[in-house]
């Protein structure tokens, strides 16, 4: 299988490292736009096959979009990063037009790749995309919600003193700090509601510290992180490689269901080889809806800016 992240900067390099550790892909093409950089990276982790036991091939590539030819998955990484204090919102006059010009390129030589989505705000770059792809929209996958996820069953394994892999529990609607939805009412400890060991205060803190997993790390690192939305990316490419099936919330276009119209948002759906192939409908409670009916509301703010910042 054949996947191209575009973006060889630290989100997308930690995807493609990724997918060679993991095995998932065994065709690998990085792109970026700066002079022999994505090579640069490309070489360096080719260098790892016989340390590391894989046999992906991984190549780089300055902008030349007829290496990335008839992949089955193409992750759009590139744009700038924000920095300390900046919203994700914040990125959208840069991150449009380029996410723009990308997805034609990638389009052309690809016509049959599902779309992975991750230059922020994500959620609006996502909409963004299946509108000048015009491609069916399961085929367009907004990633943020996994990333969430694996950000709120870490901080919540931390309040439990358990290990993150016994905590399980999603994150919806949007990718933005006051836009993303931890479900804490449906996490749980193998099964059993976290609600029986931790008290409303320290959940409150969890889903506090949950939606602000992307800016803590900004403020420490002075740009955004990439350890988890790499592999976050890896963990979505599998399921869509190896039609996996996999549950994730992930970012997909919304046509009446949870409300909803005319944007895309994250949704729990099942992932296979042909994209997202269906949406799970999780009944919310009342105060889940009031929450998700916000998040959509800021997005489709954010979505409004968008005819005035590509043309
Ligand atoms: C984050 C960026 C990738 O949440 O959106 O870290």
């Amino acid at each position: 299988m054949k996947v191209t992240i575009v973006g060889a900067g630290n989100v997308g390099a930690t995807c493609a490292d990724a997918l060679a550790h993991r095995r998932i892909a065994s065709e690998v093409v990085l792109l970026d736009i700066r002079e022999n950089f994505a090579e640069g990276k490309a070489l360096d982790m080719m260098q790892t096959a016989t340390l590391n036991g894989f046999n992906t091939c991984i190549a780089g590539s300055t902008n030349d979009y007829a290496k990335t030819a008839n992949s089955d998955v193409v992750v759009i990484t590139s744009g700038i990063p924000r920095k300390p204090g900046m919203t994700r919102e914040e990125l959208i006059g840069i991150n449009a037009g380029i996410v723009k010009n990308v997805s034609e390129s990638l389009l052309k030589y690809s016509p049959n790749a599902v779309f992975v989505i991750v230059s922020n705000p994500m959620d609006t770059m996502t909409y963004l995309a299946l509108k000048e792809t015009k491609l069916p929209k399961n085929r367009i996958i907004g990633m943020g919600g996994i990333l969430d996820s694996s950000r709120f069953r870490c901080y919540l394994s931390l309040a439990l003193n358990c290990p993150a892999n016994d905590v399980d529990g999603m994150v919806i609607g949007g990718h933005g700090d006051t836009t993303m939805i931890p479900l804490t009412r449906l996490a749980s400890y193998k099964g059993v509601p976290v609600s029986q060991f931790l008290s409303a205060e320290e959940l409150k803190k969890v889903s506090a510290d949950t939606m602000v997993g992307g800016a803590t790390l900004t403020g420490m690192l002075g740009t955004s992180a990439w350890y988890a939305p790499g592999a976050a990316v890896a963990t979505l490419v599998d399921s869509i490689v190896n039609d996996q099936k996999r549950l994730f919330p992930c970012c997909v276009y919304l046509d009446g269901e949870y409300g909803q119209k005319d944007i895309c948002l994250g949704v729990p759906v099942i992932v296979g080889k042909n994209g997202w192939e269906k949406i799970v409908d999780v009944k919310l409670n009342e105060e889940e809806k009031t929450s998700f009916a916000k998040s959509a509301e800021a997005v489709r703010n954010m979505n409004n800016v968008l005819s005035s910042v590509t043309n």
